[in-house]
């Protein structure tokens, strides 16, 4: 008989056969709960006729219970203490909606520990603790499922693990934080400053809590972390990841990169190398004329290169209430569907086999290879071949070199392109440049993204 290699690691954990009720309790009843509460109730029969069985709210934690009151009405019962959820007896799965990484892993720890399934949104939780949540669940044989964690609406972990599944994934790049790109695409389009773009933003329920997040890039790389995972096979390797945000970015950088026909976007990218993985989260310059260019406002977008299916692209609203209460409640419609089966196809790096994967590194900064975007202020105009011929001689391959548009109050800059070099030689050259009696200012430097095979 056939034996997946996934289900031989350990003895199968069977439930009988499903078709009672799925009672869910909820862990928070913010934007994220409250949105699912309401799909929940809005769209019953057909999620019930999808799951094949009802799906009922039984209990919710709250904070504020007066306020958690007035959402959701009679019929649900609410308590202040998230624990009492995390274990109560008449809750098959515990959804954890409440976000942080403190109390989040002690009650999804205590949910597993007493034999509940988890649906969470969380996903700082997961990328810093999912080795030891999902190693916990995979023991108790129930699932950790987390589509809302990564690019909301966009069913891209579903698209992995399945619609994927014969493929070997070469790399995965996305927009996949809603708020910073809300913001760049605010700052470009209307002129808005960046804290005024930022405060829409947090008005509109799209920043986390603590907003430093999203504009640092560091949920942008907890969402890279885990569809790293998921497309590698490689373990959670968050703390390796570089991680870069929007804060740093100057104005006069974006304006040039549409000079040289480039839109700035904040993007994760993990590639896949023969040393390992790349897992970087920075602003990088995207061709305007490609897709990945045209994604605006809290939109997210993630292409995905893979042998045999080629390059896919898979868009949607990146942030906001239901629409991340849509991923929640179709990780409960898989929940009621696949409650008996084994749970370990629900470990993201052990989605693909893993004794061949597991030992994949993440590859050092040094060592990532790509195109760069070089701005480099100069003395006069003429200077221009003084700053490709430092390059050249330092063997980068340059490709392009212009004089920026005149700005008022601002002296000369050449801009350069250049071909794939490794970012250990380029910052040497960088360096060598800036010493140069030419330059007179910081050199300005950001990766550039063909986002092609
Ligand atoms: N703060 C997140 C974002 C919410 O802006 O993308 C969705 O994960």
């Amino acid at each position: 008989m056939y034996r997946d290699p996934v289900e031989s690691l350990e003895p199968l954990h069977h439930r009988p056969a499903a078709i009672r009720t799925l009672r869910v309790g909820m862990i928070g009843i913010g934007t994220v709960g409250s949105g699912t509460f309401r799909v929940l109730a809005r769209n019953r029969a057909d999620i019930a006729a999808r799951a094949g069985r009802s799906i009922e709210l039984v209990i919710v934690a709250a904070r504020n219970l007066q306020r958690a009151a007035g959402i959701l009405g009679e019929g649900v019962a609410l308590t202040a203490d998230a624990m009492q959820v995390a274990t109560h007896p008449d809750v098959d799965v515990v959804v954890e909606v409440a976000g942080g990484t403190g109390p989040a892993r002690e009650w999804v720890l205590a949910a597993i520990a007493h034999g509940k399934h988890v649906v969470t949104a969380n996903k700082a939780l997961l990328a810093v603790h999912g080795a030891e949540i999902f190693a916990a669940a995979r023991e108790k044989g129930v699932i950790v499922a987390y589509e809302g964690a990564v690019a909301v609406s966009i069913p891209i972990i579903k698209a992995l693990r399945e619609g994927l599944a014969a493929n070997r994934i070469e790399w995965v790049a996305g927009i996949i934080n809603g708020t910073t790109n809300f913001i760049l695409s605010k700052m470009r389009d209307e002129g808005l400053d960046f804290a005024a773009a930022l405060a829409q933003a947090q008005a509109l329920g799209y920043a986390e809590a603590d907003p430093t997040f999203d504009i640092e890039g560091i949920d942008a790389a907890h969402k890279l972390t885990l569809l790293a995972a998921n497309a590698f096979g490689m373990p959670l390797r968050f703390a390796d990841a570089q991680v870069e945000g929007i804060t740093a970015l100057q104005g006069v950088d974006v304006a040039c990169a549409e000079q040289l026909g480039y839109r700035i976007k904040l993007l994760g990218v993990a590639r896949r190398q023969a040393a390992g993985v790349e897992l970087r989260v920075q602003p990088v310059l995207v061709p305007a004329t490609h897709l990945m260019a045209q994604v605006n406002g809290s939109m997210n977008a993630v292409m995905v290169k893979s042998d045999a299916a080629g390059l896919t692209m898979y868009y949607g609203a990146g942030a906001g209430s239901e629409q991340t209460a849509s991923a929640v409640i179709a990780d409960l419609v898989d929940v009621a569907r696949l409650d008996g089966v084994h749970a370990a196809r629900h470990v993201p790096h052990l989605g693909v086999h893993a004794h061949a994967t597991n030992a994949l590194a993440v590859v050092p900064r040094a060592a990532v290879h790509t195109s760069h975007y070089l701005r480099v202020p100069v003395h006069a105009v003429g200077q221009i071949q003084a700053v490709a011929a430092c390059l050249a001689e330092r063997k980068v391959p340059v490709r392009q070199v212009a004089l920026a548009a005149e700005r008022p109050g601002a002296g000369p800059q050449v801009l350069v392109l250049t071909g794939p070099v490794e970012q250990g030689a380029l910052d040497l050259a960088v360096h060598a440049l800036q010493a140069r009696a030419e330059v007179a200012g910081a050199v300005a430097t950001l990766r550039v993204e063909s986002l092609e095979g």
